[in-house]
């Protein structure tokens, strides 16, 4: 499949959620790319790109003027969106990794304790596909300049915000990528 097709049919081109979205989803895609290599995880290229490139693809369903969207939901639901969309256009793997890359992933108590706007069901990161995406995107933000890659310091700072909790897995995951 190619995904700058399927980002085509919601995003036009020249506007600044399409140029954003897919700046940042090749960044992404590169460093996840570079991850699953470096890890010699057995992790199908081809399915890793495609939905690297995806895995934000929700965005423009969100109210996000910063980054072009004028959509009506919360941000942090775009991930979760994102899966919808994509479970529509056929692609039930890469929707579960749309769903599962917001900050470290969303637990069920998450979801109640933060009374966030989700289904009540378990976000996280499970295939190890869904997990290098996850950590691929906290190195990059649409904000400011998406094309620069934060250094692990940069990234825990933004994942500690969210508490000890994320911060201890985001750890995990840099004593196995980083
Ligand atoms: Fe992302």
């Amino acid at each position: 499949m190619a995904p700058l097709e399927t980002i085509g049919k919601f995003y036009k081109p020249g506007t600044l959620a399409h140029r954003l979205l897919v700046s940042h989803s090749e960044k992404v895609a590169e460093k996840a790319l570079r991850t699953a290599a470096g890890a010699g995880a057995g992790v199908e290229e081809e399915f890793l790109y495609e939905a690297a490139m995806l895995h934000d693809i929700g965005m423009f369903l969100t109210d996000a003027p910063g980054l072009g969207c004028f959509g009506s939901q919360p941000y942090i639901s775009h991930g979760f969106l994102g899966r919808q969309l994509l479970e529509k256009e056929g692609l039930p793997g890469h929707a579960l990794v749309a769903e599962r890359h917001v900050g470290v992933g969303l637990t069920v108590k998450d979801i109640k304790e933060q009374k966030l706007p989700l289904p009540e069901r378990d976000m996280t990161p499970r295939s190890i596909a869904e997990i290098v995406i996850c950590y691929a995107d906290k190195f990059y933000s649409k904000g400011g300049d998406p094309l620069r890659e934060k250094t692990a310091e940069e990234a825990r700072r933004s994942i500690a915000r969210y508490g000890r909790e994320k911060l201890k897995i985001f750890d995990e995951w840099l004593l196995l990528f980083g």
